[in-house]
């Protein structure tokens, strides 16, 4: 398992040193200084920037929903380095694999508009995937309950934004809406998923549940701002 671990840490360097790079680059005060219609390429899920205001907020929320993203695809990828041979193991790759989609999804919104991933990629990387392992080593129940808290977690944190996007403006940003809309419902289907599987059943579900939880809490607020 521990071999795992580093396969899948050192498979993320390369990526990670590229968004490094960037938010070396987005340090800068050169970057600073730029019109915001520089720093910025319209892509056709979010509008062009009216202004650094609009571009620090799309920003923001590209940014956690990545992390987002990219900490649920660790996740699985913990369950599935201990449960991957077991009957579960079809089940979570399922759920996996469309984690693949949604952070690919991300990685193209944040490359196209030039928006900085978190800092913290590689804590959530590593923290991920032993958050994943670890309740898999629980067995089916103990991954089952972890899906059931990070996926709740994450649609609530998906409903919000929508709740932001359309009480500022539902019109300018119907794509991004779109595309938030249709990977919260996803996430309550996970959600759903681990509920059939019996996550409700672990002795000390809750305990699990509200400390995990409480974890997503953390991660969504840091990576909101660094
Ligand atoms: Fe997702
Ligand atoms: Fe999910």
């Amino acid at each position: 398992m521990q071999r795992a671990v580093f396969t899948h840490v050192r498979s993320h360097d390369w990526t990670q040193f590229k968004l490094i790079n960037l938010r070396i680059w987005q340090c800068s005060s050169v970057y600073r200084a730029l019109p915001v219609q520089f720093i910025s390429r319209a892509y056709s899920v979010i509008p062009t920037p009216r202004d650094l205001t609009e571009k620090e907020m799309l920003d923001s929320m590209l940014r956690v929903d990545h992390a987002g993203e990219y900490g649920a695809n660790r996740i699985y990828a913990g369950q599935m380095a201990v449960l991957g041979r077991s009957q579960t193991g079809p089940v979570i790759q399922e759920m996996w694999d469309q984690e693949k989609r949604h952070l690919a999804k991300f990685n193209d919104i944040l490359s196209e508009n030039r928006v900085r991933p978190t800092l913290f990629l590689p804590i959530w990387n590593v923290a991920g995937f032993l958050l994943g392992a670890g309740t898999a080593l629980l067995g089916k129940k103990g991954a089952m309950a972890c899906t059931v808290a990070v996926e709740e977690s994450i649609s609530e944190h998906y409903n919000s934004q929508i709740r932001s996007l359309m009480e500022e403006d539902p019109d300018r940003y119907v794509e991004l809406l779109h595309v938030i809309k249709e990977f919260r419902d996803d996430e309550l289907e996970h959600h759903d998923t681990g509920l059939e599987h019996d996550a409700e059943s672990l002795p000390g579900y809750k305990i699990l549940k509200s400390a995990i939880q409480l974890g997503c809490s953390a991660a969504i607020y840091i990576s909101q701002r660094v």
